[in-house]
């Protein structure tokens, strides 16, 4: 059955425009978007450059780009995916800017990872910027409390945010394992501070740990101390920075609502990005790994509510006729960023490797890279290993 709720008029716009920020020109010609010959140009590119090339796709990609991954998966299970291929010389990441960044953190020096677009950032990872995470430590620092905090950043950060939790004795995680990764940040600190989505942190921490929401508080880096207290930093046992994801924080609680009753005994299922209370009235959370795998496992027939990126949402639709998919909300639209990598992009990554041209290659500092690799190789290095541990 298609998907029941009809698309959104517009594209989500995605923050601040990375290509104007980093100084980006294009390199090179892109193939309109219009050619005809696009599949089957990316198709030869690729063949000709054969086991050379190792291409990954997120769930949130357009069908057109997805249709040439060699894998798909959440961020999480492309860390991993992009680690285990030693023996690719070209890594493309059909994704945005910081999974890319992760993917040149954990594989070889001699690999090199593209981005097809390097417009293709994320407005989340842009609200926690290095200067102001050092502004916030030294706050906790004031407050005698940065020696019992550990920093947890969330996968979707700057390298160099995952670098500061990683030689600050923190970690990353990723909306797969955020609870096993906050049980072992409480088991190494009393006092957590979460970056950069509130959302991931307040739902893990309330809903998955059994904290108080009176336990967490909400650090913005433009008002002074975060707009805390010293008693409010000292008394706070998660420290949430104040930043969310522009497409999954548009879902409301109105809309949960709304759908049970436009669709009896419909299930919601919600990525745990979107806001606690939203979340609270959903019947299941998880990343987007664990909605495909919930969706794929139910009883046909079953109906669901589904609350996380239309690309990936419009696709269950198609794969799953047997059951009954309704995009939560009709506010709610793709992402725009994941969205730019699109199939003129890839065909002139691809094409342009042919002729032994890297275009558009993301490459972290050394520096950078070690210590954010300590944060990532903490997260790899813990047990359990799918959406569902
Ligand atoms: P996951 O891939 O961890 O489900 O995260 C979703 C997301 O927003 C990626 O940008
Ligand atoms: Fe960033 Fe949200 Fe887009 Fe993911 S869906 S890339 S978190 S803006």
């Amino acid at each position: 059955m298609a998907i029941s709720s009809p698309l959104p008029l517009f594209v989500l716009g995605s923050g601040t425009d990375p290509d104007t920020e980093r100084g980006v020109e294009c390199p090179g010609e892109l193939p309109p978007a219009s050619d005809p010959q696009l599949v089957e140009r990316a198709r030869r590119a690729k063949e000709a450059l054969g086991e050379r090339v190792f291409i990954l796709g997120h769930h949130y990609q357009r069908d057109e780009v997805i249709q040439f991954a060699d894998v798909t998966g959440d961020s999480f299970k492309l860390a991993k995916d992009a680690a285990a291929r030693p023996e690719a010389e070209y890594i493309v990441f059909c994704g945005v800017h910081f999974m890319a960044e992760s993917a040149d953190i954990l594989t070889g020096p001699e690999q090199r990872v593209i981005l097809p677009d390097l417009a293709a950032g994320c407005s989340m990872a842009d609200m926690a910027r290095l200067a102001q995470v050092e502004d916030c430590w030294d706050a906790l620092a004031d407050a005698g409390v940065a020696e019992v905090t550990v920093p947890v950043t969330y996968m979707n950060s700057s390298a160099d945010i995952k670098a500061f939790c990683g030689r600050n004795g923190g970690v990353v995680c990723t909306s797969s394992n955020a609870k096993r990764v906050l049980e072992w940040a409480y088991e190494r600190g009393e006092k957590v501070l979460f970056l950069p989505d509130q959302h991931l942190g307040r739902n893990t921490a309330v809903l998955q740990l059994g904290l108080e929401l009176g336990d967490c508080v909400v650090y913005d880096p433009r008002q002074p101390n975060g707009g805390l207290t010293t008693e409010q930093l000292r008394d706070a046992k998660m420290i949430l920075w104040k930043g969310h994801c522009s497409v999954h924080g548009r879902f409301t609680a109105d809309a949960v609502d709304e759908v049970r009753v436009r669709v009896p005994g419909v299930k919601v299922l919600v990525h745990p990005e979107c806001q606690h209370e939203v979340v609270l009235k959903a019947d299941l959370i998880g990343s987007t790994e664990f909605i495909i795998a919930t969706v794929r496992e139910a009883e046909p027939g079953s109906k669901w509510a589904i609350g996380t990126e239309l690309n990936l949402v419009q696709r269950l639709a198609q794969e799953h006729p047997e059951q009954e998919i309704t995009f939560l909300e009709r506010n709610v639209c793709y992402c725009a960023t994941m969205n730019r990598i699109d199939l003129p992009h890839l065909v002139q990554s691809l094409e342009n490797l042919v002729e032994g041209r890297v275009l558009n290659q993301i490459q972290v500092d050394p520096d950078t890279e070690r210590d954010a690799k300590l944060g990532l190789q903490r997260m790899l290095d813990l047990p359990g290993d799918t959406a569902r541990d």
